[in-house]
């Protein structure tokens, strides 16, 4: 009996680790950034493509080039889920305000 609440209780630990690791807050931007999109763009200076300080401050312009590419920028409609191509957004315009 004893034993039995121990593994209830040791599955219930490990359900709840693993939902706090799906939850949407839980992606990793910086992760994202250095994948997929490091090897054109910078932080601050121009590499393939713009640098994410100097962008378009138009959240609405962002949000659409990242999902659906422009002339060299590759479309992440695919690749990312809305939830993180959100968040790239919100990580862009972190370095925008960051003087
Ligand atoms: C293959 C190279 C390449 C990769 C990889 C890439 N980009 Fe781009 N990106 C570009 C280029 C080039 C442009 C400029 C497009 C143009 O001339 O209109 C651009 C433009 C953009 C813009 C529009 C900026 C503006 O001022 O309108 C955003 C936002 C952007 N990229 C975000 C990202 C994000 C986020 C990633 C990673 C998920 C990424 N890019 C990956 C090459 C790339």
């Amino acid at each position: 009996m004893k034993k039995i609440i121990l593994t209830s209780m040791a599955l219930a630990f490990l359900g709840m680790t693993s939902s706090a690791a799906m939850a949407s807050s839980d992606i990793n931007v910086k992760k994202i950034f250095s994948k997929k999109c490091k090897m054109c763009h910078a932080l601050d200076r121009k590499k393939v493509g713009p640098s994410f300080k100097d962008m378009n401050k138009d959240e609405a312009v962002l949000l659409k080039t990242i999902t659906h590419g422009r002339k060299m920028m590759p479309k992440f409609k695919k690749k990312l889920s809305s939830d993180e191509i959100a968040a790239m957004v919100s990580f862009i315009q972190a370095q925008q305000s960051a003087k």
